[in-house]
């Protein structure tokens, strides 16, 4: 059972557990904040959207795309 570091938090998931879905589980769902301000949050869930692009180890991915790993830091907040 992975567990990953959410905006500073830890959180286990079942294996096989998208950051999406994660991002559910142990948040409010969003995955980043818009140039405007808004936050956003993943839609289509299958890589086409872009909304769900999130900073995971440091790196911009889609959460839709990525599964969760023990130890990842996945960072929603700028
Ligand atoms: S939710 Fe649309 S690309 Fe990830």
């Amino acid at each position: 059972m992975p567990e990953l570091i959410l905006d500073d938090r830890p959180l286990k998931v079942a294996e096989g557990t998208t950051v999406a879905a994660a991002l559910m589980l142990g948040g409010d769902g969003t995955s980043r904040t818009s140039v405007s301000g808004q936050r956003r949050a993943p839609v289509c869930g299958m890589g086409v959207c872009q909304e769900c692009r999130i900073t995971i180890d440091g790196q911009r991915r889609l959460a839709c795309q990525t599964l969760c790993r023990d130890g990842m830091q996945v960072e929603s907040r700028p």
